[in-house]
């Protein structure tokens, strides 16, 4: 038998791109890879990529440049591109980089195999379509292999709500959400495999709508519920929600599911109501803040996150300072900042742009918000009881390393737990980036 071929697989930006990772490399585990850490012994390297914003994109072409040694020594190297800039970019690619191989979108990972075959026949290959064939069904004979205590699943992708300075809408396409069967089906395989922690991931996931099994279209909460009944599955999270589709059911889901984790990612990018309408955003920051108080009633101690763009075009100083007032009153547990960055073909980018000088003060401002609110947070965490899943040894002897309920990092000193293990911890003490604490027997 000839030795296995090797796959170095790259992952770039968001939850889903890394779920994909983990998917592709199990197509390609069909087809005789294993997964190698680092790409000088690779037979194949793929990078599956982020072009959400103008750096990340750009970070692929240096990555490439970098493996033209490689490509040189071994000239049976095959290189691939994948996600969402092989989505936006794929002709680009081929012509910028001609030692890539083979390109491929979100939409056609399961066809890898396939394209892996043609590209060692020599042959460049490009697939960025959007085919009708549920990729998830073609990816289901995967080998039943151990996993960590944590996985990503994938109910939902695309987006229909167009931000105007998202790319989202279109490398990703229109909403589709997963049959109610098949996310059940997947979700009770991960729990066979060890699997105690499931996040549901979309794009837009509360915006979900499955089929559910007698045909009817299924809410993000009811599936919830179905996954609560699931034996073995202990925790229950979900990833990146709209403002405007966080209806009722759910909100009563986080106070009413206890396998439903106290954290909630929810974006609102900015705080003037003249910029969410330039955003095409669809709310306002107090319909924002009214929607946080009722999650808040449902369940007081949600920790709530959220992501933010700085230097729209046309904002303005009190613009900013709006989205500063809005911080100071919901108070965010963790978040995602970033300058604004132009990406062609979505709206904003024909409009004027904000001294990026300027831009950068504010990012700074906004960053310092954040930060000491998230420390507030979890400082706030010392002498309270709460959840740990388990996840990995520590850097120290007897040490354990999990998540709270509320995501912090938490380590535990003398554990005689396992890697899977739940247990009800006090926390001792919050450091720079993890909380220190105690089992309670
Ligand atoms: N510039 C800066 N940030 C962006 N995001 C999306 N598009 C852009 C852009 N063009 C941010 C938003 C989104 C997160 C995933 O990335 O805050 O919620
Ligand atoms: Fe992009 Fe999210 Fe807006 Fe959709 S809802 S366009 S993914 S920022």
């Amino acid at each position: 038998m000839s030795a296995p071929k090797k796959l170095f697989i790259k992952t770039y930006g968001c939850q889903m791109n890394v779920y994909d990772s983990e998917r592709m490399a199990e197509a390609l585990g069909s087809g005789g890879y294993v997964e190698t850490k680092s790409p000088d012994d690779a037979d194949m390297i793929l990078l599956n990529t982020c072009h959400i914003r103008e750096k990340a994109a750009e970070k692929v072409y240096s990555e490439l440049g970098r493996f033209k040694g490689l490509k040189a020594a071994k000239p049976d190297l095959k290189i691939g591109v994948a996600g969402c800039v092989a989505q936006a970019e794929g002709q680009e690619i081929m012509r910028r980089q001609p030692l890539v191989d083979l390109v491929v979108g979100p939409q056609s990972y399961h066809r890898l195999p396939e394209m892996e075959a043609k590209a060692r026949e020599g042959q460049k290959v490009l697939d960025t379509d959007f085919p009708d064939e549920d990729k998830f069904e073609k990816l289901k004979s995967r080998p039943i292999a151990k996993r960590g205590p944590t996985a990503f699943l994938t109910v939902q992708e695309g987006c229909d709500k167009f931000c105007a300075f998202c790319v989202v809408p279109y490398t990703r396409g229109a909403e589709v959400s997963r049959p109610v069967d098949r996310v059940l089906g997947e979700a009770r395989d991960l729990v066979e495999r060890g699997v105690r922690e499931i996040t549901l991931l979309g794009q837009n996931v509360n915006a979900y709508h499955g089929a559910g099994s007698d045909g009817s279209d299924c809410t993000l909460a009811q599936l919830i519920w179905e996954l609560d009944k699931v034996d073995g599955l202990e925790r229950i999270r979900f990833t990146t929600s709209h403002p405007n589709d966080m209806q009722d059911d759910l909100i009563e889901a986080h106070g009413r599911c206890s396998k439903l984790m106290p954290y909630l990612h929810l974006p609102v990018q900015a705080g003037s109501d003249k910029i969410l309408k330039r955003m095409n955003r669809a709310h306002t920051s107090e319909s924002y803040l009214r929607l946080i108080e009722r999650i808040r009633a449902a369940r007081p101690d949600i920790l709530i996150s959220g992501d933010f763009i700085v230097g729209f075009p046309e904002e303005t100083e009190a613009d900013f300072q709006a989205t500063l007032d809005l911080v100071e009153e919901v108070k965010y547990g963790t978040a995602y900042s970033f300058k604004y960055s132009t990406r062609p073909g979505t709206p904003a980018a024909e409009r004027p742009q904000v001294d990026p000088v300027e831009a950068d003060d504010r990012l700074q401002r906004l960053q310092a918000l954040l930060t000491k609110q998230q420390r507030e947070i979890q400082d706030s965490m010392v002498g309270r009881e709460v959840g740990v899943l388990f996840e990995k040894a520590g850097r120290f002897p007897g040490q354990m390393v999990g998540k709270s309920d509320y995501l912090h990092a938490v380590h535990v000193a003398d554990c005689d737990r396992a890697i899977g293990d739940l247990a009800r911890v006090r926390i001792l003490s919050s450091g720079t980036n993890s909380l220190a604490a105690a089992l309670i027997d």
